[in-house]
């Protein structure tokens, strides 16, 4: 049966959920699900805005098929070619062979990658570049391209009429949609949030720099994102966490422990070294152990940090490798401007301190605290006035920063 929800009189909510994937883009752990948002304009022409994942099909083609009421389907837009989204484009032409299909040129280009058709649909295809517009009755759909806002190709669409932004990846969230399709019916997991865009589109700062500079030209009443709930009231709200995290900007002065730990030793200092920040005034600190946590997790809460500890058995003459996992994805991410202290532990040869700084002393804005802390097997009492150093050091820099 159809599962259809008005937007406006016009627009109509013609998406999906998926709770049974267990990792999205086969890394991203997703226990509260994904959606998959597509949306049906019923204008004098009818515009179709995406599609979904494959595994939501049969839903899609219901919703579709319902949403026309028998109509003809005259336009497809595809803002973002990514199978989530477009895994059902060929069969919404095989079902509306007229269909006009606007997209860009790199994504007609790449179109013919994931799907070989056996139909010429030359003809179908109109395509638009930065700042053309389609009218289709009432409305106005103009499209701003947003390379690299996941992927190369993509766009979103600006509904001049209603003030409406479909925003393909841009302002979106794991977790499924319960029922409630905006953001004024529901709590946002702004954790969520900042785990989707961190992961996703974190590496790609200039690029999401680029689209914000040219969405703040536009009056936005709505946005229509590709995943999570339609935004209306948190819109600004979100524009300014999405430059934050555009511009490696932390969010709070206060410090993320990172910690990897076998047989605990590295657990207890990094546990004391926390109790040490709190007492001496620091709140909101953060500790995790990367063995246990996915990295997705961690490296959103490092987008949100100033401060980082990076706390690590050494390891095969190296880093333990769930540690350097994480400082991996710190790079290929291209965090900025952190502050990284850091503690190594060994029973023979601890020197794990000196790969993890040259690891991530190439990132920009990178500095570190210069009390490096080593420790063999365990702590000992004797090392306290050491780890009391390093937690000085880590909150006079938060302190001369602010
Ligand atoms: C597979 C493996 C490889 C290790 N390689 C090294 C090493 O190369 N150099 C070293 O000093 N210690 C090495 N260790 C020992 C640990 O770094 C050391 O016991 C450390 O104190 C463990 O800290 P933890 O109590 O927090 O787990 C290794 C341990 C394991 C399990
Ligand atoms: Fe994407
Ligand atoms: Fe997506």
């Amino acid at each position: 049966m159809k599962n259809i929800q008005n937007i406006t009189n016009d627009l109509l909510y013609i998406g999906s959920s998926d709770r049974k994937l267990s990792f999205f883009e086969a890394v991203y752990p997703v226990v509260d699900g994904v959606s998959y948002n597509s949306y049906l304009l019923l204008d004098e022409k009818t515009v179709l805005f995406d599609t979904v994942d494959k595994h939501c099909a049969e839903q899609f083609f219901e919703n579709l098929k319902a949403g026309l009421e028998g109509k003809n389907l005259d336009y497809f837009i595809i803002n973002h070619l990514e199978p989530d989204h477009s895994a059902l484009i060929k069969k919404v032409i095989e079902k509306y062979p007229s269909v006009k299909l606007v997209c860009n040129a790199k994504t007609k280009q790449m179109l013919f990658q994931f799907f070989e058709f056996d139909f010429d649909i030359e003809q179908n295809f109109e395509i638009v570049k930065e700042g053309d517009s389609i009218k289709t009755g009432q409305h106005e759909l103009s499209f701003v391209m947003a390379p690299m806002v996941h992927w190369p190709e993509v766009m979103v669409t600006y509904d001049k009429t209603d003030k409406i932004l479909f925003s393909a990846d841009a302002f979106g969230s794991f977790g499924a949609l319960n029922g409630n399709i905006f953001d004024n019916e529901t709590e946002l997991d702004l954790n969520e949030y900042r785990r989707y865009y961190t992961n996703i589109v974190g590496k790609y700062g200039a690029q999401v720099n680029a689209l914000l500079n040219k969405a703040a030209n536009l009056e936005i009443k709505m946005v229509c994102p590709l995943h999570g709930v339609i935004l209306k009231e948190n819109i600004s709200k979100l524009i300014s966490l999405y430059s934050k995290w555009a511009n490696y900007e932390p969010e709070i002065k206060s410090v993320l422990i990172s910690y990897a730990s076998v047989y605990g030793g590295t657990q207890n200092a990094a546990e004391i070294l926390a109790t040490k920040l709190a007492q001496k005034g620091i709140k909101n600190i953060k500790m995790h152990d990367v063995s246990m946590v996915h990295h997705s997790f961690i490296l959103a809460q490092a987008f949100k940090y100033s401060h980082i500890v990076l706390a690590s058995p050494t390891y095969n003459n190296c880093i333990f490798v769930k540690m350097e996992q994480f400082i991996n994805e710190i790079i290929s991410h291209n965090l900025q401007n952190r502050t990284f202290a850091i503690v190594e532990n060994g029973s023979w040869a601890p020197n794990c301190a000196n790969t993890i700084k040259t690891s991530l002393e190439n990132l920009k804005g990178s500095k570190f605290i210069e009390e490096k802390m080593t420790i063999k097997s365990t702590l000992k009492a004797n090392q306290e006035e050491e780890l009391e150093n390093l937690a000085n050091a880590i909150v006079e820099d938060i302190k001369k920063g602010a």
